[in-house]
């Protein structure tokens, strides 16, 4: 395959680790092509620089320029949340698909925006919903969608960590509204949408931030969600809490089939079985082998969907979902009410295109 043009938008915080492992990734298969990097702090593009050797003339300070001057394929979008749309109306302005990443944007009306807009440029876009896409989630994931275990009751899910001073999570989650449900969650809604096999019905949350917790909005969540399928899900969320149990990539999580257990916790994954009087057979499970997780394996997909391969499943119409679950719990958590989660995404949809006046 041609290797496929890209511009880099976003290189420090999370941007670093895109130029040091996931971009390295593709230019190792020969799949991608950088043609430009983009950082409004122009300390953060030496990742770019050290990271897979982009020159230094195709290093920008201002995006609307290295998009103009740079004719490219598709561009990674790494910038926080609430500059996603603008980054992504420049990329498409310009011709570029997008792979950006997650959530698809910080409020529900900018998302549905976004998906509109791309599907009106006849884009591909898709969002890295990295932790989905680790090895030990994957492999519980086709573990309980096999049906060796039966049918799924219900799902639980924990991430808790100590990030409670100002800082311990990169700024700008300190500063902004909701940063556990849309910085932390959304990875663990698109975890519960896998696990799942289905979109959620509705969406039950209370967020709050605990006196010691040094942040503006909300560092710790509850929330119950039932899925489409009826599958529950019970997510328990928290930045601030005195220990870390279950950190990023060591999210604790149980799945409760008809006919086991299966937890995992901390990159262990067990099966438990037994009657209420028994002492439970357990059975350690291995973890499926491959060559790519994480970002590098989605990296990978979308660069070869561009190229004429099988669509992701993190695509745009597909991953949006998992936004709107998120940006449904926030609702659900300003207003304490129990909020339709389909009803919520396609009022946002009809409103955004409207907004945009491109309703059929
Ligand atoms: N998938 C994951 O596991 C994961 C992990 C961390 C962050 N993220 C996501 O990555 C994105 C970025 O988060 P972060 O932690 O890197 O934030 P950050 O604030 O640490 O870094 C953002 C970078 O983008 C630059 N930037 C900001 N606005 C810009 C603009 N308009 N044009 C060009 N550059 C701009 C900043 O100077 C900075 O270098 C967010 O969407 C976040 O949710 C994902």
């Amino acid at each position: 395959m041609t290797a496929q043009r890209f511009i880099q938008v976003g290189t420090g915080g999370w941007g670093r680790y895109w130029s040091r492992t996931v971009i390295p990734h593709l230019l190792e298969l020969g799949i991608a092509e950088p043609v430009a990097a983009v950082d409004v702090n122009p300390a953060n593009l030496a990742n770019a620089r050290e990271g897979y050797g982009i020159a230094e003339e195709r290093c920008y300070t201002d995006a609307r320029r290295a998009f103009e001057e740079q004719p490219a394929d598709f561009a990674i979008v790494v910038v926080p949340p609430a500059h996603h749309e603008a980054i992504i109306d420049l990329a498409l302005a310009a011709g570029c698909h997008v792979l950006c990443e997650k959530p698809v944007a910080d409020t529900m009306a900018g998302s549905a925006r976004i998906l509109l807009k791309v599907t009106r440029a006849e884009r591909k876009m898709a969002i890295t919903m990295s932790h989905r896409f680790d090895q030990d989630k994957q492999t519980l994931e086709r573990l309980v969608r096999s049906g060796a275990y039966g049918p799924i009751n219900y799902i639980v899910g924990r991430l808790a960590l100590n990030n409670r001073r100002f800082g311990d999570w990169g700024d700008f989650r300190h500063r902004i509204a909701d940063p556990l449900l849309i910085e932390a969650a959304v990875h663990q809604f698109g975890i519960i949408r896998g696990l799942a096999g289905a979109n959620a019905r509705s969406v039950y949350a209370n967020g709050w931030n605990p006196e010691w917790g040094e942040y503006a909005g909300d560092s710790t969540a509850l929330a119950v969600i039932e899925m489409e399928n009826g599958v529950r899900a019970s997510y328990e969320g928290s930045k601030t809490n005195a220990s870390t149990i279950s950190p990023w990539e060591e999210e604790y999580w149980r799945v409760e089939c008809r006919d086991g257990t299966l937890e995992l916790d901390r990159r262990r994954l067990r099966l438990l079985r037994g009657g209420a009087k028994d002492v439970p057979a357990v059975e350690e499970l291995p973890l499926d082998d491959g060559s790519a997780w994480l970002n590098p394996l989605l990296a990978e997909r979308f660069v070869r969907w561009l190229d004429g391969g099988p669509a992701p499943e993190t695509r745009i119409e597909d991953s949006i979902h998992d936004t709107a679950l998120t940006m449904a719990a926030i609702e659900s958590a300003h207003t304490g009410r129990v909020v339709d989660v389909p009803a919520f995404t396609q009022d946002h949809l009809d409103a955004a295109a409207d907004e945009l006046g491109i309703r059929a």
